[in-house]
């Protein structure tokens, strides 16, 4: 992979940031994505994007993270800051919110790194996706092994949201606050989740509830992967979002994730899918867009599988740009050097939009130019 060629954009973010300091917390000056009058560099994502549309990341850190050879990539990776913050205006926590990371035991949080992922984006001019409040997965153990009443279950997921959601109260743009909570068939997840298990379906409305009183301003969202189609799945939450706003229950957004793979062919449905949530008068997002692919044997995308992914990324943003309250972009990491899709999917990989060393691939350009047309009036 090309991994030692150093990109011209990061010389330039490093002669234009200045060194960073040791903590996360210190404010090192890698905030000028903005110039003085708060207008993005014009040759970047976010300064090339329509107004009112975020173009937004995860921040890497916590989950495969902690396995790799290499430090924690948000606070130790200076270019990888200064591409951070030059590019984007959202990000997104990619584990660093999660209740195993945030609340590690039953009486301790660990807000650290969660903290300094929402001053980095104060100080860059950045909104903040929370991701995520109630999921079937990365629980801590106390919370998965232990022996609860059905009662302290329910005090303990609605003290985690007012805690969590509370804290970051008017910092957070747009919450997930129910992640995954279907299967690809359209069933709930009554096995695996274990407040749909423990404490049954209605527990998801009251989650949302607990959210909103925690950050009334704040668009709550059900986040997942496969409904980027019309199919089972996205019709399973088309259902139960009409059934909660029935109720007023505040659910504000539905997104797709959108980890998509040149093996299975891009969602041409994608546009008509979220209209269907947008006429509910839903916000929508891309939430975790990456687009992987089989990787030859010398790890090398060939240049046709690289337009295949230019291909996919920009359908994917096209899309989105065409549906009202599509307002929200994100992708899951902008460099093959950090993304998860090595770690899960043997002979997989080069998903993101940059190389190891953040040179430039066809589909961040692709990205850009189709950025810089939107007409969204
Ligand atoms: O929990 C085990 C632990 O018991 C074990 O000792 C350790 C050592 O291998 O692994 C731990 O699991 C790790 C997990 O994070 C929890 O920290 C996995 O190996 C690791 O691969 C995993 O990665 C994260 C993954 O979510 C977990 O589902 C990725 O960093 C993160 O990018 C990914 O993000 C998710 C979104 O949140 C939701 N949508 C899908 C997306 C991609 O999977």
């Amino acid at each position: 992979m090309r991994t030692t060629r150093l990109a011209t954009a990061a010389l330039t973010a490093l002669a234009l940031f200045t060194p960073l300091t040791a903590s996360a917390d210190e404010a090192p000056a890698d905030d000028i994505a903005a110039d003085s009058a708060g207008h993005a560099r014009k040759d970047t994502l976010r300064g090339a994007a329509p107004k009112g549309f975020h173009i937004g990341t995860a921040v890497a850190g916590g989950g495969h993270h902690e396995t790799m050879p290499y430090p924690d990539p948000f606070t130790s990776d200076q270019p990888y800051r200064a591409v951070l913050a030059a590019e984007f205006d959202s990000v997104s926590a990619e584990n660093q919110m999660k209740w195993e990371y945030i609340h590690p035991e039953r009486d301790k949080y660990n807000f650290g790194m969660a903290d300094a992922i929402v001053k980095f984006a104060q100080r860059n001019r950045q909104v903040v996706r929370g991701h995520t409040l109630l999921w079937h997965n990365q629980n801590p153990a106390w919370l998965t092994g232990g022996t609860f009443t059905k009662d302290e279950l329910r005090s303990i997921l609605r003290d985690h949201i007012k805690t969590v959601v509370g804290r970051y109260r008017g910092k957070i743009q747009q919450w997930d606050v129910a992640n995954e909570i279907f299967t690809d068939s359209g069933q709930l997840r009554t096995t695996e989740n274990i407040w749909i298990r423990e404490l049954g379906p209605g527990i998801i409305a009251d989650a949302f509830r607990w959210a909103h009183e925690a950050d009334p301003k704040a668009k709550l969202f059900f986040n997942d992967y496969n409904v980027e189609s019309v199919n089972a799945k996205s019709n399973a939450y088309l259902a139960l979002i009409k059934e909660l706003k029935a109720q007023g229950v505040p659910v504000d957004g539905f997104s797709a994730q959108s980890h998509l793979s040149t093996r299975y062919g891009f969602p041409g449905d994608l546009e008509t899918n979220l209209k269907r949530f947008s006429a509910l008068g839903l916000e929508t997002a891309i939430t975790e867009l990456d687009v992987r692919m089989d990787l030859p044997a010398d790890g090398v995308p060939t240049a046709a599988q690289l337009a295949q992914q230019a291909d996919y990324y920009n359908r994917t943003l096209t899309a989105c740009l065409a549906v009202k309250g599509c307002d929200s972009f994100t992708i899951w990491g902008f460099t093959d050097k950090y993304s998860w899709v090595p770690v899960f999917f043997q002979g997989e990989g080069a998903a993101t939009v940059m190389w190891d060393d953040f040179a430039k691939k066809p589909a961040y350009y692709a990205l850009k130019e189709t950025l810089a047309k939107a007409d969204r009036r």
